[in-house]
Order: structure tokens, then sequence, then C-alpha cells
């Protein structure tokens, strides 16, 4: 621990939103009034897909946008009317948005020479965070002259030297080719436990989602799907919505008929025992779908469509009932040639959803 992991530690402030919408006109209501408390210290990942609502709910929180109601506090302290820079947030942004002209220590030092800090404490304050991000050989060089990853470093130590109450980062990895984006992650997820500064992260990749967060807030269409952590969101989905966003491949997602003792697919096939009627989507993860020798639980059919073999596992696809579902085998235990495929849905790995709404019906599978 150095001053600057201490101060940024100390900064850390809790965010609030309370009723907070956004509409551009009365047709295009982008965020629908929304409730939020997010803990100082906290790393929140705002996932979704394009055009949810992400950015727009973080521009409203640094003051980029205005909110058309509610409230924002930040530390207790009401913001949504002050001016980006009173509200003691600092942001990264996927294109980094450095100044071209000036050198990566000029571009660290801006905003701390414009709120007036005497030299010597700029100078002290940039050479430590420059240290921290593994910048200090680069202070002189223009960010033309520095790789995409030490550019999108400039840009969270140009953030950070300010001694931020809340970070900010829009799709801040989306840029870089895969493996600079894999170790960013892990750089970022080091700075954080180190740092501690209290972090709102706007990605559609749900691998940085379930990496890096506390706690993950899922979009759709501005509304919150569900907001939990990384553990609950994968083992117990609020909706299909949100099923079918995480996990690679995603959760299989089947309709079925239930008629007060087993559940059927559209083909009649029984997947479930369980005493439940009507209609339902059955949700099951690639992973979680067994091949052989379980006993208890009905077995299903399906004809094997193709295999991709990823090496540390495979992933079979198959027809079954009208749908495609998806199985991830272990390395070698999955059968090389067979088309016909027998399937077991372990009950205790089910997840049910409403037919109608897509909301998860808990606890379905328990009790029975
Ligand atoms: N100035 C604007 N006027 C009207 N609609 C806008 C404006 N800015 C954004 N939107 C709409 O708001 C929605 C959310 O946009 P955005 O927050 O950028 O989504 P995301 O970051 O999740 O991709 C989109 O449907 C977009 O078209
Ligand atoms: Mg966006």
């Amino acid at each position: 621990m150095n001053a600057i992991d201490t101060a940024i530690r100390a900064a850390a402030a809790s965010i609030t939103l309370a009723g907070i919408t956004k509409s551009y006109d009365a047709d295009t209501v982008v965020i629908p009034p929304m409730d939020v408390e997010l803990k100082a210290g906290e790393f929140t990942v705002v996932l979704g897909p394009s055009g949810c609502g992400k950015s727009t709910l973080l521009q409203m929180i640094a003051g980029l946008e205005r909110v058309s109601g509610g409230r924002i506090l930040i530390g207790g302290r009401e913001v949504q009317d002050l001016e980006p820079k009173h509200r003691g947030c600092a942001m990264v942004f996927q294109n980094y948005a450095l100044y071209p002209h000036m050198t990566v220590g000029e571009n660290m030092t801006y905003s701390l020479k414009v709120a007036g800090m005497p030299k010597a404490e700029r100078v002290e304050r940039v050479a430590a965070v420059a240290k921290m991000l593994g910048l200090s050989g680069y202070l002189h060089r223009k960010p033309g002259q520095l790789s995409g990853g030490q550019r999108q470093r400039v840009a969270i130590g140009r953030a950070i030297v300010r001694e931020p109450g809340v970070l900010l980062f829009d799709e801040p990895l989306s840029n870089l080719d895969a493996q600079l984006r894999h170790d960013m992650r892990v750089e970022l997820a080091e700075l954080h436990r180190r740092i501690g500064a209290t972090s709102v992260f706007v990605t559609h990749d749900q691998v940085e989602a379930m990496t890096l967060a506390d706690r993950i807030l899922i979009l759709n269409k501005g509304r919150i799907e569900q907001f939990d952590t990384p553990k609950a969101i994968y083992h117990s989905p609020a909706s299909v919505f949100v099923a079918k966003f995480i996990g690679a491949p995603p959760m299989n997602i089947l309709p079925v008929t239930g008629d007060g003792s087993v559940l059927r697919l559209s083909d009649g096939q029984v997947v479930a025992e369980v005493s439940l009627s009507g209609s339902f989507q059955l949700g099951i993860r690639p992973e979680d779908i067994a091949m052989e020798g379980r006993v208890g639980d009905p077995a299903v059919k399906a004809s094997l469509r193709f295999r991709e073999d990823l090496g540390s596992h495979s992933i079979l696809a198959a027809d079954l009932a009208d749908s495609v579902v998806r199985v991830a085998t272990p390395f070698g235990a999955d059968p090389a040639d067979a088309l016909h495929l027998t399937l077991i849905f372990p009950k205790s790995r089910l997840h049910l959803f409403d037919a109608a709404t897509g909301r998860a019906i808990p606890g379905a599978f328990r009790a029975h």
C-alpha cells in the first residue's frame, strides 16, 4: 500500500440511483424509473446487449447526460444537477480519448493542473500512478507511440490520479484483441483489489462481467432483469433473458408441458418427473446435461447434429424435440461416433420459467 492506494480507498463513495429515468421524447423511454444502491468500494458490471441503455446509465451518473427524472446520490450527496467535474467521478472510455499532442505524463497530469494542484504534488502523484500501472518508462512518449494496452492503461491512470470517489468504465476493453483483452481484464481485477475504488463497468461481454464483478446488473431495454453476484446470476437466473445471456454456450431453453406428474417435451418425451401442470420453459446448462449412468432421472433420445472439439471439452449440438440442445462433455467423455444420444437432465440442475413472462419459478424442482 502506498499513499495513492490509501487515498483512493478512502475516497470510494456509495452510489444511489433513486427512480432515475431517461427519455428523449414521449415515445423513446430509454431507461424507465430505476432504483439501485451500489456500495462504496463495490465493483458493479452493467451487462446487456447493444442498445439496452448501458452507456446512457453511465453518462447520467457521470453527468454527461441529464436525467429526465429521479435523483442520483454519490457518497450521500445529491449530484444530478451538478456539473460532471463536481461529481467526483472519473471515466474511462472505449476509445481512450487521450490528447494525442500531449505526452503520457501530460495526459495524466492535465486534470490535476486544471484543478490547480501545485506542480511538485502533481509530479509525485503521476509518478505513483504510473508506477502502479507499469507506465514509468513511458511518461515522455505520445499516445501514438504506445500499444493499445498501454494507451488503455494511460486512460485508466488519467482517471485514477484524481483519486475519484467513483470510477466509470464504458466498454474499455472492446478495442483490444483477445489476448490483450484477457490480460487487461486480469490487470483491472488486480488494480481493483489494490485500490478498492467504487467502480461501474459497462460491457456486453459476459466473461468480463462474470470475472470482474462483485455484482452484475443485467439490463434489458433499460430495465433491470437481475442484480446479483456472478454466482447467483449463473446458478439462479431470474429470467430466460438472463439464462440465455450468461454461459458459453448459454443455457438451453426448451418448451415443456406439465400434466401434474411429468414434464414433457413437444415430441412427448418425458424430461422430468414432477407434479407441475401447465406450459413452461425448461432451462438446463450444456455442462449440466448427463449422458449416461445416472439412475432416477428419465432419459431422452436426441440425434447428434454436429460436434465442436475444443480440446479441454467438446460441445455437442443435438436435435431434441423441436429444439437444438447443446451439451458440454469433458475431454474424452463424448461418444465420438454415436449419432443417437441418450441425454439425462438431472432434476437438481433444472430451471423452470413461466412460458409467457419468462420469469423464473424458484424452487419448482425442490419439495416434489
Ligand atoms: N440522443 C439520443 N436521442 C434518441 N435516442 C437516443 C439518443 N442517445 C441514445 N439513444 C437511444 O438510447 C438507447 C440506449 O443507448 P445506449 O445507452 O447507447 O445503449 P448501449 O450503451 O447499451 O449500447 C438506444 O436505443 C439509442 O438509440
Ligand atoms: Mg454503449
